[in-house]
């Protein structure tokens, strides 16, 4: 065990030099450290409670085209689907009497009129339905603030966009600069949702090509500069017919190491930013059956149990091997519900659970 790691773990503010050292840490001792110390950062800022967000992929359609990503504009092998607005509702019908509080609706990008009434008139009808109990979360890229406007006043009230990476050259080379795709636009998008009053959320992909501890740690000091309120982030994983996957299948960070760093980021992230809301995502799952719980013990506090119906689960992969597709609901429900009482979390059913972060601004 290193004197260094130990007293900078005392510590209750930390340098950016200190964030490396914790990032670079690459021994089962000091990492066991990093993750209690995590651990009980969790429990005193945000309890050792977990928060459920019933995760509906509403369709796999694209107008981008990032590099890593399964559904990109330009994967033709993908069976593009929307789901019509009574499968949504049958969804939501299932999350509100399953008690989770909260729904994201996720898909991939579209800035058309149609969409983005669409999206307004089916977040009144959820609110409606609901009489404003389910929470409404957001995960539909980029657009004007003014459609960020609309869907607030519709009545979602967080959203979800990832910066993906922060070094700007990594940036670059994942998204290709058509349709105005740049870190820019990105970031000021995230500034318009701050602004419109959402609670905002982003994160990054992690063990990405070139990405180093440092770029990792540039990412969280973003998240405090920008003041995220929830944050979603997962290792990187290949899917074969994206540029990305091709370019870089034989020389990728190992498995194990990008599961090893997306738990480190959860962990310094929470030690560092203490009260914001982090979710362990599908990826961490996606390369560790046990991605889920170690991301709970790491100081995770938020899972996105998928309710999208069956049928099209399988068309929403956005990796390889994709964890759950052939779980029902209900099944995907129950895997969850155990992997949180293994580790001795609660999950709160009917509320929000807002990011206390955003509660005190
Ligand atoms: N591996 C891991 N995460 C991915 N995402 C997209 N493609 C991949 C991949 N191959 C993430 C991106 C995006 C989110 C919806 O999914 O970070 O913002
Ligand atoms: Fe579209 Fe999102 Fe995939 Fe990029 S990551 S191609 S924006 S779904």
């Amino acid at each position: 065990m290193s004197e260094k790691i130990k007293n900078i773990l005392k510590q209750e503010d930390f340098s950016k030099n200190d964030l490396i050292e914790l990032m670079k840490i690459d021994n089962k001792e000091d990492l066991d450290l990093l993750f209690k110390k995590a651990y009980e950062v969790k429990a005193k800022y945000v309890g050792k409670k977990v928060y459920y967000r019933g995760l509906i992929e509403i369709s796999n359609k694209c107008i981008k085209n990032c590099k890593y990503c399964g559904i990109r504009r330009d994967n033709h092998k993908v069976d593009r689907f929307s789901m019509s607005k009574s499968e949504i509702m049958e969804a939501v019908k299932w999350i509100y009497e399953n008690n989770y509080a909260s729904i994201a609706l996720q898909s991939g990008e579209r800035q058309d009129e149609e969409f983005v009434s669409f999206i307004e008139n089916l977040i009144k009808e959820i609110k409606n339905f609901s009489n404003g109990k389910l929470g409404i979360t957001l995960s539909l890229g980029e657009q004007s603030k003014e459609t960020y406007r609309r869907w607030f006043e519709a009545g979602a009230h967080r959203y979800l966009l990832r910066i993906e990476s922060t070094n700007l050259d990594i940036y670059n080379h994942l998204h290709p600069m058509d349709n105005k795709h740049t870190f820019e636009v990105r970031k000021k998008c995230l500034e318009y949702l701050r602004d419109i009053g959402y609670q905002v959320g982003t994160g990054v992909m992690i063990g990405l090509p070139n990405q180093t501890e440092e770029d990792l740690v540039n990412d969280i000091l973003f998240y405090k500069d920008m003041n995220i309120d929830m944050i979603g982030m997962g290792p990187y994983i290949l899917h074969k017919d994206t540029p990305l996957g091709q370019e870089w299948k034989d020389i990728v960070v190992s498995e194990e190491k990008r599961v090893e760093l997306g738990l480190k980021m959860i962990a310094i992230t929470r030690i560092f930013l203490k009260d914001v809301n982090i979710a362990a995502t599908t990826a961490l799952q996606g390369l560790d059956p046990q991605g889920r719980e170690k991301g709970l013990l790491a100081g995770a506090n938020i899972l996105m149990p998928t309710a999208t119906a069956l049928e099209h689960k399988n068309k929403y992969l956005l990796y390889d091997n994709k964890p759950g597709i052939n779980d029902s609901v209900e099944k995907a429900k129950e895997i969850m519900d155990n992997n949180v009482k293994a580790i001795g979390d609660e999950i709160v059913y009917g509320e929000w659970g807002d990011s206390l972060h955003f509660k005190k601004k």
